[in-house]
């Protein structure tokens, strides 16, 4: 079959593309009326959601496959079929807390899954010729936790920033990173790869601090704070990072790696404290929902502190972001408000059977804000 698309509204095949980030780019992508078609390939885990996507469901462009990177005959005839410009790859197991009480689900997926795509993805760019070959990219989504933890005064992290990485999750992304990194120096496969920070915003998954502390706040529930609440991180409207993603793979340099962040470092306590006042606001309940703030047994191994040095995405191909954290957090809480039916149907026994596992031992000898200061 030859592709009738020009290099910009060709096909593009999403992994992942049911999850947090990945809908996110998928429902960004399909808004430009002259984009071309896009199948999302997700094996809906406890953390794909079908119906994030349901806003396409008219759409003829958007094809929804349900499988796993990890099979071959799958990705061979997705590629074989669909012909995609770029594959985009945002599948993953994401949760940090989850890879610490059960890590081999991360390396299956991040660095045996990502394996086979690169595998499957240099067998289908070997048969590509002419523009469908020079056109061709294979776009890694990656995350700034491969770079490890930060002191207050150290430097952001570049693009040169050692791996070292601290969790079995970003020890198993910096695997994929350096996957993707050596099929294109050894195969020449035009790879891309994007390290980005902390995400928020619409459809992440409510184990993440942001929805897990705007439902426990909602529901009269502790909002647990992990050790004394003041790692920092470097939060990104998500909405900005796929822009990011977009930009890269229009005009990334092949086999170049770009760091992307909202320039926006905040303390997690901090940002309970500000989604509490944003919920004080936007739904008043008869005492501050700050009171809810619990002080929880830290997580093990948790980095102090991520920065994103982002000057290199933003000199060489002019990303900016565009969403201010007081603007993006505003807007996810009043969406987390308006869309209780999304989590009411996420949080599901599965999830329930999560928060029991991960939060049952550390509430022991809890303490809310005011019990920590009479220590
Ligand atoms: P997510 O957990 O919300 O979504 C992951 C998606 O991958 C889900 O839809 C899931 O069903 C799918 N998936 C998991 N295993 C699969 C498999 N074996 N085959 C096919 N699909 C599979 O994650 P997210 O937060 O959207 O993150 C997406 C990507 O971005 C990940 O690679 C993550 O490492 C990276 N990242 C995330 C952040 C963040 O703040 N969330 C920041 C930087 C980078
Ligand atoms: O930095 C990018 C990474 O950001 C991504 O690669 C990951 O996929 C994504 O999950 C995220 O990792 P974090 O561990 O930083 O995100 P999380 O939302 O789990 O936690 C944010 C911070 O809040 C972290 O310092 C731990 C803390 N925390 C988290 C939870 C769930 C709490 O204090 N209490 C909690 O209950």
């Amino acid at each position: 079959m030859v592709r009738t698309q020009d290099g910009r509204n060709g096909p593009l095949l999403v992994t992942g593309g049911a999850g947090f980030i990945g809908s996110n780019f998928v429902l960004r992508h399909l808004r430009d009326q002259s984009a071309g078609p896009v199948v999302t390939l997700d094996a809906l885990t406890y953390a794909g959601n079908p119906h994030n996507l349901d806003a396409l469901a008219a759409d003829p462009r958007h094809t929804l496959v349900q499988g796993d990177i990890l099979d071959r005959d799958l990705l061979r005839q997705l590629l074989r079929d669909h012909r995609p410009r770029a594959v985009v790859h945002f599948a993953a197991e994401s949760h940090v807390d989850r890879s610490i009480l059960g890590p081999g689900a991360f390396l299956k997926t991040n660095i045996d899954g990502t394996f086979h795509l690169l595998e499957c993805a240099r067998e289908f760019y070997g048969t590509l010729q002419g523009e469908e070959r020079e056109q061709f990219r294979f776009l890694h989504v990656s995350t700034d936790e491969v770079y490890g933890t930060l002191e207050p005064g150290d430097p952001a992290f570049h693009e040169n920033t050692p791996f070292a990485p601290n969790s079995p999750y970003a020890a198993s992304k910096a695997s994929s990173d350096h996957l993707v990194r050596a099929w294109h120096h050894t195969y020449r496969l035009p790879t891309l790869i994007t390290n980005c920070s902390n995400n928020y915003g619409p459809f992440q998954f409510p184990e993440k601090l942001i929805p897990l502390v705007i439902g426990n706040a909602l529901a009269g529930k502790p909002l647990p704070v992990y050790g004394d609440g003041q790692q920092v991180r470097d939060w990104l409207y998500v909405e900005d990072h796929c822009s990011a993603i977009e930009t890269v793979l229009a005009r990334g340099t092949v086999g170049e790696t770009y760091n992307v962040g909202g320039n926006n470092q905040q303390a997690n306590l901090h940002v309970v404290e500000t989604i509490c006042a944003l919920l004080d606001e936007l739904a008043p309940a008869n005492r501050s929902y700050a009171e809810q703030i619990t002080f929880v047994t830290d997580r093990p191994g948790h980095d102090r502190r991520y920065a994103i040095d982002a000057r290199k995405i933003q000199r060489e191909l002019q990303w900016f972001p565009t969403q201010d954290f007081a603007s993006g957090l505003r807007q996810t809480v009043q969406w987390y408000l308006d869309h209780q039916s999304w989590v009411e149907n996420v949080t599901s026994g599965a999830y329930r059977d999560w928060i029991d596992t991960n939060y049952g031992d550390r509430t022991s000898g809890a303490k809310t804000p005011a019990e920590t200061v009479a220590r």
